[in-house]
């Protein structure tokens, strides 16, 4: 297959890029190929011809989208608008992410693609937008909403929690919000598995990797496996405090817990528990040194 991935420096696209050897792959930064630029989308699709899209390019910054909308939507909204006319165009299917963010968070139990969406910050409304224009323009597409991504690259919760941990004694971390880590490797093993599947099931489904925790709790298992692979870790005391307390600009949902049942059943496809990936990423990032 050959396939073009969007934003291919990024968690997502790296973890992409390293399960694709048995592909033809373009995989292409933001240097590459800006999906905001209408006119670059359409070079690239036309001059590599891909088998399929996938669009792991996003403006991910949550808090400081409240500031930037316009520098959200023309990415989140816009960038990937432009991909699915191109994809529509070339007649090749697009693999889009989005995110827990579209759901407000009121619901008690697991979000289904069924449930109403309503995004509480602007992050969330962009990566909304988004999802409507993939669907209007491109019928061949799959969107994954995912949630709390990890990996051994970039930035994210996981690696913030390790540095913290071999500096500091104190930490404070949200206890009222549930969600559900997602390793981006298991992700793009996902994604691969749903392309690769020849199954043509085009629509909206979640991903993302049991069981649902809270961040608190979150951040106490990754210290506790950085303590049995032997990080060099301070006698850190994690602390639990309210999203309010806290007082991050962007609002997020008390509860994002996503249903991932359509994505398995359509699929034929088990997504393994977010525990072991945390070993293995933490593993990684220990060989690597990339944390400390
Ligand atoms: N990370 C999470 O916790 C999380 C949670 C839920 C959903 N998601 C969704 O999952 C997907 C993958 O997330 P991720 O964690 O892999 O994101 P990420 O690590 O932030 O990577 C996003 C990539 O997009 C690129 N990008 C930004 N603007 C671009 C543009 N105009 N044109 C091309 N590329 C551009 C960035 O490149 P530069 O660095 O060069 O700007 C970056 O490499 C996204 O759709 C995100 O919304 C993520």
């Amino acid at each position: 297959m050959r396939l073009l991935i969007a934003g291919a420096n990024g968690q997502l696209g790296r973890e992409i890029s390293r399960l694709t050897s048995h592909h033809t792959l373009l995989a292409a930064d933001s240097s590459r190929m800006d999906i905001t630029d209408a006119d670059a989308v359409k070079r690239a699709v036309l001059a590599f011809r891909p088998d399929a899209v996938i669009n792991a390019a996003a403006y991910r910054f949550v808090d400081r989208a409240e500031s930037e909308p316009g520098a959200a939507f023309s990415v989140n909204r816009d960038g990937a608008a432009n991909l699915a006319g191109a994809c529509h165009a070339a007649g090749i299917p697009l693999i889009h992410l989005s995110t827990d963010c579209v759901f407000d968070g009121s619901k008690q139990s697991a979000y289904s693609t069924y449930d109403a969406t309503g995004p509480l910050g602007v992050y969330g409304a962009s990566k909304l937008a988004g999802e409507q224009a993939v669907r209007s323009l491109c019928e061949r597409h799959l969107i994954l909403r995912t949630s709390w991504v990890f990996s051994p690259h970039g930035s994210n919760f996981v690696k913030k929690i390790l540095e913290l941990s071999c500096t500091q004694e104190e930490l404070r971390v949200v206890n009222d919000q549930r969600g559900c880590p997602t390793c981006a490797g298991e992700l793009a093993s996902g994604i691969l598995h749903a392309l690769e599947s020849g199954v043509e099931a085009w629509g909206t489904y979640h991903f993302c990797q049991p069981s649902p925790t809270t961040w608190h709790a979150f951040a106490g298992a990754i210290v506790a496996e950085a303590g049995r692979q032997d990080w060099p870790l301070r006698s850190v005391r994690i602390l639990q405090v309210s999203a309010r307390e806290l007082g991050l600009p962007a609002k997020r949902p008390a509860n994002s817990v996503l249903d991932c049942t359509d994505f398995e059943t359509t699929f034929c496809y088990t997504i393994p528990a977010w525990s072991a990936s945390l070993d293995t990423v933490i593993r990684d990032l220990r060989g690597a040194s990339r944390v400390i």
